[in-house]
């Protein structure tokens, strides 16, 4: 009897266009919401911008080698939709999808294998100019540029994530209004979480129609809620962050239905067949994991609550998130529980730490190595106990911009010396590549 082919385990690192390309004006790329969010006085601290970032568009080789020294078998990057597509829609731009090819190229000569994400929430501004996801078109527009994304890039690149984290774009974009398009209004906000879902379900459709080898899925980032403070009001609060958050992104993709409570509230949005339509079969599910979410009642706000702090004594990074591996044990093992789970990637975790150079050049990022070996411990138990994971990305190779708090927070394996572009690898590197040659 032939023996069943097991599939390796895929240890990698994760990136995002805008939080790493730079380049921003250069062959033929348009201006995405992100390049006018961050032009926007006061929106991102110090009004930094992605102008620059890491100067990956032109460094990209130099940080292919890293990867290889680093030794990751993967690595999970995102596609700028407008340099592809300036207009959002019609006609391409080959010196952009150029970008990709030289990338991927040297990506595979590297022997790393390719996961792209189309979406990583940089749309182009003319597409916003026109309703961005808070119009249903969006879904049709989408299709497109990942269909035309695929057939370019498809003979070498095999994984495809529709999505990054919907939660966090439609949230923070739509309702809190700290992430672009910076809006702040309920109808956004649901009508957002809906076409995100609408526009997903038909890219995977048409995808999978183009090229049945195709392995296809979409990454969710699920925070579980916990009371902030203890009280009835803010327990109550926790249900509606967990179906906003996870349920509304979980729930139709894999079940086929949204949350009851919210189901009013979209109800606006749906039309006959979409619900069928959202819930395609994925080959994967990606999972961002990086802390639960303290949930704090607060009528006032458009939600009816908010994000607060953990309590004061509970161990946390310098972004003020909570380090508790166990609770990314729980939701892996909820998650296994509660639904059909197709094979899982862990497509991001890490931690922002305040790293600091010392005299020699090095940076001793122990607190970083201490969460990474946590997490990943963690993900081996839930593994143990019948969770199927078959890759590990860290977020991320790179100290980059990360979004409203623009450079200051610093996620990297690698520093990055954003006056010189030098790249410094940091103790969890070495760590992380000696972790991988071990296993
Ligand atoms: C997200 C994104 C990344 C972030 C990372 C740290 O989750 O927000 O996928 O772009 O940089 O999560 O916040």
């Amino acid at each position: 009897m032939p023996t069943p082919s097991v599939q390796p385990f895929l240890w990698g690192t994760a990136t995002a266009s805008y939080q790493i390309e730079g380049a921003v004006s250069e062959e033929g790329r348009a201006p995405s919401i992100w390049d006018t969010f961050s032009h926007t006085p006061h929106k991102v601290e110090r009004s930094e911008t992605g102008d620059i970032a890491c100067d990956h568009y032109h460094r990209f080789a130099e940080d292919i080698k890293l990867m290889r020294e680093l030794g990751v078998q993967a690595y999970r990057f995102s596609i700028s939709w407008s340099r592809i597509l300036p207009e959002g829609k019609g006609k391409e731009n080959a010196r952009g999808l150029d970008f990709y090819h030289r990338l991927v190229d040297e990506l595979l000569a590297a022997d790393i294998i390719p996961f792209a994400t189309l979406f990583h929430w940089d749309l182009p501004q003319a597409l916003q100019e026109q309703g961005g996801f808070c119009k249903r078109d969006i879904a049709g527009y989408f299709t497109e540029y990942a269909v035309l994304t695929a057939e370019r890039l498809g003979d070498r690149i095999e994984h495809w994530i529709m999505l990054n984290e919907p939660s966090v774009y439609a949230c923070l974009g739509h309702a809190i209004g700290v992430h672009a398009p910076g809006l702040t209004d309920l109808p956004s906000f649901h009508a957002t979480t809906h076409h995100l879902n609408l526009a997903q379900g038909s890219a995977l459709q048409a995808l999978r129609s183009v090229n049945a080898r195709w392995k296809l899925g979409t990454t969710l980032n699920v925070h579980r809620g916990v009371s902030a403070d203890g009280s009835k009001a803010s327990s109550l609060m926790v249900q509606r962050h967990n179906d906003l958050w996870n349920g509304c992104f979980l729930q139709p993709l894999l079940a086929g239905s949204y949350p009851r409570d919210i189901l009013p509230e979209l109800e606006p949005y749906l039309q006959s067949g979409d619900l069928t339509l959202i819930q395609q079969p994925i080959d994967f599910l990606g999972i961002n994991h990086y802390s639960r979410s303290y949930i704090l009642a607060k009528p006032e706000a458009l939600l009816g609550y908010e994000h607060a702090a953990p309590p004061p004594h509970l161990p946390r990074t310098s972004f003020d998130w909570e380090i508790d591996p166990d609770e990314f044990r729980d939701t892996l093992l909820e998650l296994h529980e509660l639904y059909q789970c197709p094979p899982i990637y862990i497509t991001e975790n890490g931690a922002f730490f305040k790293d600091v150079l010392s005299k020699e050049g090095r940076v001793h990022d122990k607190d970083r190595i201490e969460f990474l070996e946590g997490y990943i411990n963690a993900m081996q138990e839930a593994q143990k106990r019948g969770v199927d994971i078959r890759g590990y990305f860290v977020w991320s190779l790179l100290d980059n911009f990360e979004w409203a708090c623009g450079y200051r927070p610093t996620f990297g394996l690698i520093k990055v010396d954003f006056e010189t572009q030098k790249r410094i690898p940091k103790d969890s590197y070495f760590w992380y590549r000696d972790l991988i040659k071990q296993s």
